[in-house]
């Protein structure tokens, strides 16, 4: 399924993004700077996780801000460096705007720090987008090949206009090498800069099917207890941060129509999004239904709580970019109902190895989920189709060996 492929360079194309033949390089391959512009534990940070650890023998992490992403690269040996501008954090796809302004004594300094570490490297790896325009605007000063990883979908859905054409520039004038994680992503770029959506190599995220196996009844009964639930209550569950795009909305919306079922929130608002996390703890009192959602905050360890569900639930009101909880919900063996849109549609087929909806649909939502529920049997072979197709498509082998070959790919 996934392609990582000689790339064909289309005349419209000015920027090839070629996936070479391995390179004469040393036997231990290229050393690498990975830069990422958070520090919180999302998916994009999550995904690049074991990439820091399995792709280069030599490699360090930059990041913009601060947090449990820092710790859990050290506490793997990895070393990692800050550099950090509040003014810069605080640029954000909602406010753009002319924030960037006040910004550019920061955004320089950055810029800096990234070249500055980057010279001590064969490759620059960028992963999200601020890394990418920070780390290509200093290209001139560490001239080092640039990787971008592309996780979102660069659509004007998605992106403002002005953060659209500052992609474009990067991405035609610095960026050496692209890996997608979705054949929407590609897409939506090739789009963005006029190029063939088959020059842009896509490696889709993997996951460890094995650390879902592991769990067994006791742990999923500890979730049960932890929300005061009996182990026989029909709960579904929501994983992912906090944010309007990710639809939690939708799902409360949808839990209003079954009556007795109950929903289990997992994840936070890692990017500042408190007041619509406040809005949906109203939106359950308003419904009524406020004993049957629970909120259960981040936590580490999902094979334990996807498992501990009946239902794994996916959301996104706009095309999701990937959606690495799909392929774990997949993992955990149980059934996903996703919203049909962006990369979803690549790893989920209706009916086939999971349950499509359209994005925002609650009153859809609801009746997939009755709908399993009253017929066991499908959902049992929905979820045994995915538990089969994420092993086959979407292992973290396969992930790991792909973005290795990439990595070894390239001429530095
Ligand atoms: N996740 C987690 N703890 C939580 C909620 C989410 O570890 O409480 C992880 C989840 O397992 C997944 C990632 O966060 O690996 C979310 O990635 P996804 O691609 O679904 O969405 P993103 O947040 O990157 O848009
Ligand atoms: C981004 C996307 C998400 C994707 C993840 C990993 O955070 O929002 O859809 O799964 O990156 O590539």
């Amino acid at each position: 399924m996934s392609s990582v492929n000689k790339v064909s360079i289309e005349a419209t194309c000015t920027t090839p993004f070629p996936v070479a033949p391995l390179a004469a390089g040393s036997a231990e391959g290229p050393s690498v700077l990975f830069v990422d512009q958070s520090g919180q534990l999302g998916g994009a940070e999550l995904s690049l996780l074991p990439l820091v650890t399995m792709l280069a023998t030599r490699r360090e992490v930059l990041l913009l801000t601060d947090g449990p992403f820092r710790q859990r690269l050290e506490s793997m040996d990895v070393t990692v460096h800050l550099t950090i501008d509040d003014r810069v954090a605080r640029i954000n796809k909602d406010a753009v705007h002319l924030s960037w302004l006040f910004a550019l004594p920061g955004i320089v300094r950055q810029i800096q720090a990234i070249a500055r570490h980057a010279r001590r490297f064969d490759i620059l790896f960028l992963n999200t987008q601020k890394a990418l325009v920070l780390g290509a605007l200093g290209k001139p000063l560490h001239r080092r090949k640039i990787v971008w990883h592309l996780r979102d979908i660069m659509s004007p859905d998605h992106f403002g206009p002005l953060q659209r054409l500052v992609v474009k520039w990067a991405t035609r004038y610095a960026v050496d090498y692209i890996v997608a994680n979705s054949h929407a992503t590609a897409a939506a770029l090739a789009d963005l800069i006029k190029c063939d959506p088959s020059a842009v190599p896509v490696v889709y995220n993997g996951v460890d099917a094995g650390e879902f196996d592991q769990v067994d009844d006791q742990r999923t009964k500890e979730v049960r207890r932890l929300l005061n639930l009996a182990d026989d209550t029909r709960l579904v569950g929501l994983f992912g941060r906090i944010a309007p795009w990710k639809g939690q909305h939708v799902a409360i919306d949808a839990l209003a129509q079954i009556p007795g079922l109950h929903l289990v929130l997992v994840g936070s608002a890692l990017f500042g999004e408190q007041a619509y996390e406040k809005s949906l703890r109203e939106q359950a009192v308003r419904l009524g239904i406020e004993d049957r959602v629970h909120f259960a905050g981040f936590q580490d360890d999902m094979p334990q709580w996807m498992r501990a569900v009946d239902m794994v639930l996916h959301t996104s009101t706009v095309a999701e970019p990937f959606g690495r909880v799909i392929i774990e919900g997949m993992a955990a063996g149980r059934p996903v109902i996703a919203a049909a849109a962006g990369g979803v549609v690549e790893i989920l087929q209706h009916h086939e190895n999971g349950w499509l909806v359209s994005p925002g649909d609650a009153t859809a939502l609801a009746e997939a989920i009755e709908a399993l529920y009253a017929d066991p049997g499908l959902a049992q072979r929905l979820a045994a189709k995915g538990l089969i197709n994420v092993k086959r498509d979407f292992s973290l082998n396969a992930y790991i060996a792909q973005m290795n070959k990439v990595i070894r790919g390239i001429e530095y």
